[in-house]
């Protein structure tokens, strides 16, 4: 026998590292995302896979409604690069519903002339020249929730408009849409959006109505699963619901998430003065754990030191970014405390404590809930706190303020 001949302390070293390695037992979230992540099919198209992981951008929606018009797109692109958001990875900056004008004479859509007289044309030119990319919206009914035109008969020739206009990204909504059905209605923008040849990311709005987990991801690349977010804490606000309500609704669906189709739990509030710095805090962290599409819906231009410091948290985006693409779970539930846990590429997992009560509470978990072995020694990195706690095995543990959420990243 040539060639492999190893010393008694080469074996054992080689054998501690292997063992490490085989020890580390895949979740069944691992093993899932092994099969989504393996070479998609022909029609998604291996090199061209759209929202590989979970969009990111900025949406008119949550903070300016109807009240929007070209200045403020425009000062917002600005800021995205200004601020750092565009160097942090959000890439779309959306214009949601009331950017329209009437159709004219041959049926197309036009822009609201008050609101936006350079054209959308235009504006999306300048939202690329800036190094992102733009989004529009519209609607599979008749009329808008807004009450503007709506896209239903003119399915092409609308997909054909945003082709033409340099749309990167369709938001598609479910109001005034009678009898329709959701899956028809949905695949028949999306083919009309595919034969235009440009790459377009569609976003179906359909409130999770109809199940769209079970039929979107051959339709589009992220679907909400709930009605609209307000921003509150907790509770149904007349069509909305509070941060934790959405939580709860979209967590059980994390099987139905993988690269290039995504829960979408609706846009992010904070920023929007509802909530304070830590219910934002945690808010973000659970967007983030859950693979939740991160389009923030505030005002970037005028955006404050802390609102910056959470939505340009880079470590945080790194967790929702990561190639694994999994959507993390709760993992562990007794009355106001939580664990929640999203593996990562490399055997890593990223884990949130989350206290939803009034008191400070402590909040910790045993290696085997990760799946790893007890005696895994294994970094621990603190995402709010931006630094290394010791390493350890075995547990953890820490108190967790109100409402407030620790998120980790452990690396055996
Ligand atoms: C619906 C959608 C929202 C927003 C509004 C616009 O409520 O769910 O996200 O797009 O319509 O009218």
């Amino acid at each position: 026998m040539t060639g492999a001949v190893f010393t008694v302390r080469q074996i054992f070293a080689l054998g501690v590292a292997t063992a490490l390695l085989l020890a580390i037992p895949a979740t069944g979230q691992e093993a899932a995302a092994a099969q989504v992540a393996a070479p998609p099919s022909a029609s998604a198209g291996a090199a061209k896979m759209l929202a590989r992981t979970p969009p990111m951008g900025w949406n008119s929606w949550n903070k300016f409604a109807c009240n929007i018009d070209e200045e403020i797109i425009r000062r917002t692109a600005d800021a995205m690069v200004t601020s750092g958001m565009r160097d942090a990875g959000y890439e779309y900056v959306v214009i949601d519903d009331c950017w329209h004008g009437t159709r004219d004479a041959d049926g197309f859509i036009t822009a609201d002339p008050k609101r936006f007289p350079s054209g959308i044309k235009a504006l999306a030119d300048y939202v690329h020249s800036k190094g992102l990319k733009f989004g529009i919206y519209s609607d599979a009914g008749r009329k808008t929730c807004g009450g503007r035109p709506g896209s239903q008969g003119y399915e092409y020739q609308d997909a054909l408009t945003y082709a033409r206009w340099g749309v990167d990204y369709l938001k598609y909504d479910w109001c005034n849409t009678g009898t329709r059905n959701a899956e028809e209605a949905y695949t028949l923008m999306s083919d009309a959006l595919r034969s235009t040849g440009r790459d377009i990311v569609f976003s179906l709005c359909e409130w999770g109505n109809n199940k769209p987990w079970l039929w979107s991801p051959k339709v589009g690349h992220l679907w909400r699963t709930t009605g609209d977010i307000t921003d509150k804490w907790e509770g149904k606000h007349d069509y909305s619901w509070g941060v934790l309500n959405i939580v709860d609704m979209n967590e059980p669906l994390w099987p139905y998430a993988g690269p290039g189709h995504w829960n979408d739990p609706d846009m992010l509030e904070v920023g929007n003065g509802g909530l304070t710095d830590t219910q934002y805090r945690s808010h973000f962290s659970l967007w983030a754990i859950m693979a939740a599409p991160l389009i923030a819906g505030n005002d970037i231009s005028t955006m404050n030191e802390a609102t910056k410091a959470i939505l340009l948290n880079k470590e945080i985006i790194a967790v929702n970014q990561d190639a694994l693409g999994v959507q993390g779970r709760r993992i562990w539930k007794e009355g106001d405390r939580e664990i929640w846990m999203k593996p990562l590429t490399g055997g890593r997992r990223a884990l949130l404590l989350f206290n939803r009560g009034n008191a400070p509470a402590v909040i910790g978990f045993d290696w085997e809930q990760l799946n790893y072995p007890p005696k895994l020694r294994t970094r621990i990195r603190d995402l709010w706190l931006h630094k290394n706690l010791p390493a350890r095995a075995q547990s953890y543990s820490a108190t967790v303020a109100p409402h407030a959420s620790h998120m980790l990243v452990l690396e055996p």
